[in-house]
Order: structure tokens, then C-alpha cells, then sequence
């Protein structure tokens, strides 16, 4: 996890001392009056820059300046914001991060970012967490095993805003700081190699976060969760020479008795086990843990915040490999609910580790539930690869969980989860299959599956295939893992700890 910090300024833009200082622009718009000021003692650069439509305030666009006369700033960037109308939090932080990105090649002690006048809709703490959860994301590496490091941290990351945001602008930088650990962190364990990261390893990291965050946590190894009867569990970890692991985590920060239930699919590697998937399927599937790494990353991020909120997290940690005692086509597996389950496919593994891990969570009483998985190709054939999938069975809880994306900056849309869905999952043997026997619809059948084990709980599944792994980079972020849904997640436990209606 990154120690940069991030820090305030209040001062006019000229004094500010930083090896760049960044500076939105949004479209079709005049500079804006303090950035106008800085321009004077540029001697009119910018503005002519603006005029040859050099900076026009396209999204994304960048516009650097350097060595810099007259200023305490050695340079300048410029990024596009957009129109001003459509900047929500996700444009702010996308022009953060890429703006952060372009510079970062090589070391520098400060870089200073200009807050905008908060767009419509906006107060200076969303501007000020958009901004610095974005810098901080665009200046750190993504934490990959190369002998020369891609990126370097700067040491400083700090907002500038006017004096009279001060208060707001401070909460929102602390807001950030912690977000942006989080959402490192999680980043960090989707991009660590399954040599290195299998259930074992992974469960003593959650260790190590939670007692740092003060979060109690406790490991269930093999045995105690055969104790626990989790049998669906059991069967998909038994196809490997590593056990598994289930850990929970138990952060109380509320005064009532009702607890948020985070549950995260955390399969180490998928291989898919006897139903093996292909080279290409199977190449990046260290990432099939991403839904218990965000887990853990928010609990962590919402007890370092202090928030007065009850916060439980389950993390299912498998390998999915195709040994010698792996599950096989046809088994019925007994998980702790006692529905029976006919296996149709081993690589529907998901939401076998998940039915034991819902149910358990059902079992210690949590008000209510939100299960993150990358669990299904087909979600992403239904909503594309930056767009995760929400199911329910409650549809205030589920307007809530999508309220909290949309302050978040997050992509995630509802998918139905009418009844007859629920005929696909069948079987002539037991009393459910792990699969819907077609490719149509597959998304929703497996939040269906999931369905099975929640009973009446509140309950939002996120199927984040999608978003949690970026095949390629973009100009707003590394290739890798995304740590998509920490932020939401944190978002969620802010606005439970505020409402205290169901
Ligand atoms: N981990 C995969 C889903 C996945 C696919 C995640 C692509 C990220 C990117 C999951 O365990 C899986 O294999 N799902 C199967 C389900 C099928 C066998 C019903 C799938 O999507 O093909
Ligand atoms: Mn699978
Ligand atoms: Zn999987």
C-alpha cells in the first residue's frame, strides 16, 4: 500500500510550489478566473493555447506546459474535463487519473491538482474525493513484478482549492486517501500471481489488513469449515493440493444490532477443473479472486474511517484445478443449507464456494447482504466488459446498493430476475444443478443459483467479471486488476450508517 499522502493547499494558484500543477478546463468555456490569474503570470500561454484550440477541454485531453517563468510551479498540465453539464464524479476522476499517468515516468517530489468549481450536483467533498481518489489511482503502479518499476509515486499528492472549501475540501482529502489504499490494495491482490496468492496466502494477508484496520478476524481452515458443513465449498476445493480458506471479518462501528454482510467470491486461480477451461479462457484467471480482494479492501477502508456502521465480510478462498479427488460431472454435492446440488460443470465453481458462504453469513444474522463475484462470461456478453451486473431479491435494498454506484462513479446496471429464470436450474437428481443447461440468460441463472441461499435476507449480487480486470490499458488506468466496487462499497457503508429505515 502506498504511504503518499494526500495534503491541502489554500493559496493562490501562482504560489503554489509543485513540479506540475494540474489545472481542469471545461469545454467550450472561457479559463477559469484563477486559473486566468495563474495565465497572467504566464504571460497569456494558456490563453493562447485556447485560442488555437490547443486546449479545447475535450475529456481526457492533455495539455502540458513546461518550464514554467514567474510561477512556483516548474510546469503546467491541462485536462479536459468536458462540458461542465456532464462532469459526474467518474469524469473527474478518469481526468485525474490521466492526467496523473501522463506524468508519473519518472520521480517527482509534489504534484499539485487544482480543484474545479464543483460541477452542478456537486459539493467541494465529492469534487475533492473524485480528484484525489483519481490522482492517487493514476500515480500508483500497478503493482507488478518488473525489475524496473512503469510508475513512479511522487511523494506528495496535494489539492489546491480556495479558502472557503477548506473544511469540506480536507474531509473530502482524508476521504480519498483512505479510498485510494483501498482501492490499491485490492488492485495489488487481483495483480499478484497464483503462485504466490492461494487461499492460504491470501487469508493470512486478510489477517495482516484487518489487524492494522483493528477489524477482528477470524481464519476458518479445512477442518472447521468441514465442521461447518460447507460441502459445495469443500467440493470445488478438493480438485486442489492447497486447502482452502474461509475468513471472516467482523467490523463494529454502529450502535444498533443491524449488519451489513459483504460476501466475495475468492477463487485464487480458475482453471475451470475437469471441465478445463482453454489457454486463452484460462489466462487470466488469478483474477477470479477480485470479489473477496474488494471485499476485504473496503471492510478495511470503512473501519480505518471509522464509520458508525456494522460491517461483516466473508472471503471464500479455493483453487479451482482439476486433481485427483476434483468434483466430477454428475457428483451431488451437500452444502450447509442442505439443498442438494447436481454438478452440470465444474467451472461453475463460483457459485458452489458461494452457496456455503451465503448461507453462512444468512446464519449470523446480517441485516442485509451484497455478494461481489466475477462469476460468468455471459454478464459481460450481456453488459460489455466495464459494466458489472446487479440481481436482487429485494428492489429497495437493490435501488439503494445502485444509488451508492452512481455516488461511487461506478458502472453497474440492474439485470431481472423474474421466476420462470429459476425453472432453468432444475435437476432431474437433486434438488438445484450449478448450471442453466444454456448460454442464454447465464448471468442471471447463476444470481438465481445464488438466490437459492439467501432466504428472505435483502440480498444484491454483483457479477463483476467485467470490470474487476482490464485486458488492456486506457488512458485513465493500467492493464490488470481495477479494484472496481471498492469505492461503491465504502459509498454503501456510508449511507447505512446514515439510514436507519430497512
Ligand atoms: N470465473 C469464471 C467467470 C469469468 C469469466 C470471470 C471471464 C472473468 C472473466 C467463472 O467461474 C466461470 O467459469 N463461469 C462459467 C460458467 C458456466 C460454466 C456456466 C462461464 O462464464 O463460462
Ligand atoms: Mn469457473
Ligand atoms: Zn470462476
Amino acid at each position: 500500500m502506498s504511504p503518499m499522502p494526500i495534503t491541502t493547499l489554500f493559496v493562490p494558484l501562482a504560489d503554489v510550489q509543485a513540479d506540475w500543477l494540474i489545472v481542469g478546463q471545461y469545454e467550450e468555456e472561457e479559463l477559469a478566473p484563477e486559473v486566468a490569474q495563474l495565465d497572467a503570470r504566464l504571460g497569456g500561454t494558456l490563453e493562447r493555447l485556447r485560442q488555437a484550440e490547443d486546449i479545447a477541454g475535450k475529456p481526457l485531453e492533455l495539455t502540458p506546459v513546461r518550464d514554467c517563468q514567474n510561477i512556483a510551479a516548474r510546469r503546467v498540465l491541462v485536462v479536459g474535463l468536458g462540458k461542465r453539464a456532464e462532469a459526474q464524479r467518474s469524469v473527474l476522476s478518469s481526468a485525474a487519473a490521466a492526467a496523473a499517468r501522463s506524468i508519473t515516468g519518472k520521480e517527482l517530489d509534489r504534484v499539485a491538482f487544482v480543484l474545479p468549481v464543483p460541477p452542478p450536483g456537486l459539493g467541494w467533498e465529492d469534487v475533492a474525493v473524485a480528484v484525489g481518489v483519481g490522482l492517487m489511482h493514476g500515480s500508483h503502479g500497478p503493482g507488478l513484478r518488473k525489475s524496473k518499476p512503469v510508475r513512479f509515486s511522487p511523494k506528495e499528492v496535494a489539492l489546491v482549492a480556495p479558502p472557503a472549501a477548506a473544511d469540506e475540501v480536507q474531509r473530502g482529502a482524508r476521504r480519498s486517501e483512505v479510498q485510494s489504499r483501498a482501492v490499491a490494495l485490492a488492485r495489488e491482490l487481483v495483480n499478484a500471481p497464483p503462485c504466490d496468492l492461494y487461499p492460504e496466502t491470501f487469508a493470512a494477508r486478510a489477517r495482516q489488513v484487518a489487524a492494522a484496520a483493528r477489524v477482528e478476524c477470524t481464519v476458518l481452515d479445512e477442518k472447521q469449515i468441514e465442521a461447518e458443513r460447507m460441502g459445495a465449498l469443500l467440493a470445488v476445493a478438493r480438485g486442489s493440493d492447497r486447502p482452502p480458506r474461509f475468513v471472516v471479518l467482523r467490523y463494529r462501528g454502529g450502535k444498533g444490532d443491524r449488519v451489513l454482510g459483504l460476501v466475495g467470491k475468492g477463487v485464487t486461480f480458475d482453471s475451470g477443473g475437469l471441465s478445463l477451461k482453454t489457454n486463452e479462457q484460462m489466462l487470466d484467471m488469478k483474477c477470479d479472486m477480485a470479489g473477496a480482494a474488494t471485499v476485504l479492501a473496503a471492510v478495511g477502508a470503512v473501519a480505518e474511517l471509522g464509520l458508525p456502521v456494522n460491517v461483516d465480510g466473508y472471503l471464500a478462498m479455493v483453487e479451482n484445478l482439476p486433481g485427483g479427488r476434483a468434483m466430477k460431472l454428475g457428483d451431488v454435492l451437500h452444502p450447509r443449507s442442505g439443498k442438494t446440488i447436481e454438478v452440470h460443470n465444474t467451472d461453475a465453481e463460483g457459485r458452489l464456494i458461494l452457496a456455503d458462504a451465503l448461507a453462512y453469513a444468512v446464519d449470523q444474522k446480517v441485516s442485509h447482504l451484497v455478494d461481489l463475484a466475477t462469476l460468468t462470461g455471459a454478464c459481460m456478453v450481456a453488459l460489455g466488459a466495464d459494466v458489472a451486473g446487479v440481481m436482487s431479491n429485494n428492489d429497495p435494498w437493490q435501488e439503494r446498493v445502485l444509488e451508492a454506484t452512481r455516488r461511487a462513479g461506478e458502472k453497474a446496471w440492474p439485470l431481472p430476475m423474474f421466476p420462470h429464470y429459476a425453472e432453468l436450474i432444475k435437476s432431474a437428481v437433486a434438488d438445484i444443478k450449478n448450471t442453466g443447461g444454456t448460454r442464454y440468460g447465464g448471468a442471471i441463472t447463476a444470481a438465481k443459483f445464488l438466490q437459492e441461499f439467501v432466504g428472505d435476507t435483502p440480498w444484491v449480487h454483483f457479477d463483476i467479471a467485467g470490470p474487476a480486470w482490464a485486458d488492456h490499458e486506457g488512458a485513465d488506468h493500467d492493464a490488470g486488476g481495477t479494484g472496481a466496487f471498492v469505492r461503491t462499497l465504502i459509498e454503501l457503508a456510508r449511507m447505512y450508517a446514515e439510514v436507519k429505515a430497512d
